[in-house]
């Protein structure tokens, strides 16, 4: 039986592919050490696991709203200037916010235009929803705003911010986030705006967001999560906030989709909302340690921009690449060698770079950064 055009037409996630690969070889006995990983190694709040506990405690075990806990979409929608309840929708991690959102503002050869390096997920999320992916290349990882409004065409239907980056770890200024709000009221385009990592800036820097820009908020389109700030990845608790047109088509798709996001994983990230900030500055100091100490281990083998937020490296591995080597057979070599993962940068729409997590322990982040200059 033939599959969809439309499933053969995209990629598998290939950081997902990558923790498959690590795990097998774990259970054939190797020890390997994970610079692959997309989470930090922090552990989840203890309050969070407490109110998950008593939510589980008093039957918070059955269908809830579809948008989500209204308690929990209130208290979010403070973090976003002018929103309210309407304007907010919960959702199964801020990856299938995205997913919904492509689904909801894209016709088919509706173009969406995203700067590289990307999250892996973009490109195929926009070829799902039948629209058409435009690379556009950065300068030194920041936005080219110049090269993204010459990338504007008749079909351009938004454009894909992500700040703090994955995989580069860059960061825009308000400046450029002020640029692009202008192109896209020029153009009259929707902007989205993924701040997963928005936890995670350095050097004293405070992220800014597309919401602190004077952005026509009729077209834009923020989504954030509770994964990476709370190290509650597998808890599947992201949010989107949009204007209420937007969100009520959202939330139309997602009562097809998923119905409500798991209730009682809800009640844990409520708890983890009233955490005070400590824990977030406590987190956010000993990972600019780590990127620190990552940075001058990989500034000795490879080319490395310093990033200024998430916890990745994505250093230029060109001098290292034997003949015509790619950085994915590299990373292999990497990973059956050294028994160290890390990602290659073709997953990432940037070849001959290296995605490295320093979001694990000291330990490890030492002893496989070291691996890896033996390996080399
Ligand atoms: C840039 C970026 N956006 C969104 C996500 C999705 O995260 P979640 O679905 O856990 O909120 C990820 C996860 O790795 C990411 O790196």
């Amino acid at each position: 039986m033939k599959l969809s055009a439309k499933i053969q037409a995209i990629a598998g996630s290939q950081t997902v592919a990558f923790t498959a690969l690590i795990q097998q070889l774990r259970r054939e006995g190797r020890e390997i050490i994970d610079l692959a990983v997309g989470e930090p190694q922090f552990d989840t709040p203890t309050s969070v696991i407490d109110a998950t506990k008593t939510a589980l405690d008093a039957q918070k075990t059955r269908y809830s709203p579809v948008n989500g806990l209204s308690e929990l979409r209130t208290q979010l929608a403070v973090q976003f200037n002018g929103c309210d309840i309407d304007n907010i929708l919960i959702t199964n991690g801020s990856k299938q916010a995205l997913y919904m959102i492509f689904q909801v503002i894209t016709d088919p050869a509706d173009e969406v235009i995203i700067p590289v390096p990307f999250w892996v997920s973009f490109v195929e999320q926009v070829k799902l929803a039948g629209g058409k992916p435009v690379p556009v290349a950065t300068k030194n990882h920041q936005l080219n705003c110049e090269a993204i409004e010459r990338a504007v065409t008749q079909r351009t239907k938004a454009i894909l911010i992500n700040s703090p980056n994955n995989p580069s770890g860059a960061v825009y200024p308000l400046t450029d986030l002020k640029k692009i709000a202008r192109l896209a009221a020029d153009h009259n385009l929707f902007i989205v705006a993924d701040e997963a990592y928005r936890a995670f800036v350095y050097d004293g820097s405070v992220h800014a967001s597309m919401f602190d820009t004077a952005c026509d908020r009729n077209r834009l389109i923020v989504t954030r999560s509770f994964s990476k700030s709370y190290s509650m990845t597998g808890f599947r608790i992201g949010y989107i906030a949009a204007p209420g047109q937007i969100i009520a088509a959202l939330s139309k798709l997602q009562s097809h989709l998923s119905g409500n996001v798991c209730t009682f994983a809800q009640y844990g990230a409520l708890a983890a909302q009233s955490l005070d900030g400590h824990l977030l500055s406590a987190r956010q100091s000993e990972l600019q340690q780590k990127r620190d100490l990552a940075l001058q281990y990989v500034s000795t083998l490879f080319d490395c921009i310093q990033p200024q937020g998430a916890f990745y490296l994505f250093p230029d591995v060109s001098m290292v690449l034997k003949n015509d080597e790619t950085s994915e057979a590299l990373a292999e070599r990497l990973l059956k060698q050294a028994g160290v993962a890390v990602v290659a940068g073709e997953a990432f729409g940037m070849a001959k770079h290296l995605r490295i997590s320093f979001a694990v322990s000291e330990e490890n982040l030492k002893n496989g950064l070291e691996r890896i200059a033996e390996a080399l």
